[in-house]
């Protein structure tokens, strides 16, 4: 069967996982600013997903609405045992996709041998594929990594993954060492297509790091062959990047305002008290920039302690316009 990755226009763009960001609620307002073609929840550990206890832990990752779709649940882990029922578990939820994280450089999770440290286990990687793979079924199974831990490894890391024939890859452009810290290596990226033209053609390249507004995504697909885009940060800068024809410089205060309004809104109708208001908090910037004033809403706004008085003061502002 054809999985939904190979019916998607090229180059595709996605919204990338952002573990406290992107959940369903910054999935659907970012969608409604202008519509990724796919969209990743954040990591959630394969571990807590296989006991009861656990699960009720961090199964508000997971939570989605079929609005989202095609949205792919992003798992973390080292037990491929685990990671064969959060395959099922994704499937049985009906999630379009499976992706399994090899990036993430925290210190935390590397010292379990998970996410990035994996590039250090080749062996355990590509059990990790496979069991998710048998678990997931019919749902396509990706990974999201670096191109190597302290080095610069692409032929051998990315050569590694591209033979458990997975449905996509997206490669974040920097070692782990490396962090956030430089440029993204776009020229490793583009060695990483080539790579995949000669070890398995079927393999989708999805490139990410630093990509700031729709426009370079399309150029830098052209300039480096990828089939798609991922956008995490740039979102933070402008909601509006996955939608072309709107150029979020030119939107007006109301416009702004009303969004960081329905965004507040619909944080607290998902999330009551089970989630603390000050996550909503990361958000204020993406909507209240480059205006004058923005800076002192801001300052009003970061002293809220909920949904209401946010609302109250955005509110007086716009009435005020
Ligand atoms: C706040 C934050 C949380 C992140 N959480 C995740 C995560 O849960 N899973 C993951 O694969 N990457 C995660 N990342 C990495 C991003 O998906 C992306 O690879 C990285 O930010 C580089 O892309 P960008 O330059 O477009 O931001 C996170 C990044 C940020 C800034």
């Amino acid at each position: 069967m054809q999985s939904f990755w190979q019916s998607l226009p090229k180059p595709f763009f996605v919204l990338a996982p952002m573990e406290e960001v992107t959940d369903t609620v910054f999935r659907r307002i970012i969608s409604s600013c202008g519509r990724p073609d796919v969209m990743v929840t954040e990591f959630t550990s394969v571990e807590g997903l296989a006991s009861e206890i656990g699960r009720s832990k961090v199964i508000h990752r997971l939570q989605y609405t079929p609005e989202e779709q095609p949205l792919v649940a992003q798992i973390w882990g080292i037990t491929p045992e685990h990671y064969y029922q959060a395959g099922v578990y994704a499937r049985e939820q009906g999630f379009a996709g499976l992706d399994i994280n090899m990036g993430c450089p925290v210190k935390k999770v590397i010292k379990q041998g998970a996410c990035s440290a994996l590039i250090k286990n080749p062996q355990l990687a590509s059990d990790i594929i496979q069991a998710a793979k048998e678990g997931a079924g019919d749902i396509p199974v990706s990974v999201k990594t670096r191109i190597g831990f302290s080095e610069i490894q692409t032929e051998e890391w990315i050569g590694h993954l591209l033979q458990s024939h997975l449905d996509a890859l997206t490669i974040h452009g920097r070692t782990v060492k490396e962090l956030s810290d430089y440029p993204a290596h776009w020229d490793e990226i583009g060695k990483a297509v080539n790579l995949r033209d000669k070890i398995n053609p079927h393999t989708l390249i999805i490139g990410n790091g630093d990509i700031l507004s729709y426009q370079q995504g399309l150029d830098i697909a052209t300039q480096y062959g990828v089939d798609g885009i991922m956008i995490g940060r740039g979102v933070f800068h402008n909601p509006w990047i996955f939608n072309p024809n709107i150029d979020h410089n030119t939107l007006s205060i109301e416009i702004k305002v009303q969004k960081l309004i329905e965004h507040i809104q619909l944080f607290d109708q998902t999330w009551g008290q089970e989630k603390n208001f000050a996550v909503m908090k990361k958000c204020f910037k993406m909507y209240l920039n480059n205006f004058p004033g923005a800076s002192d809403i801001r300052s009003k706004l970061m002293q809220c302690n909920t949904a209401e008085e946010c609302i109250k003061i955005l509110r007086i502002i716009i009435d005020k316009i």
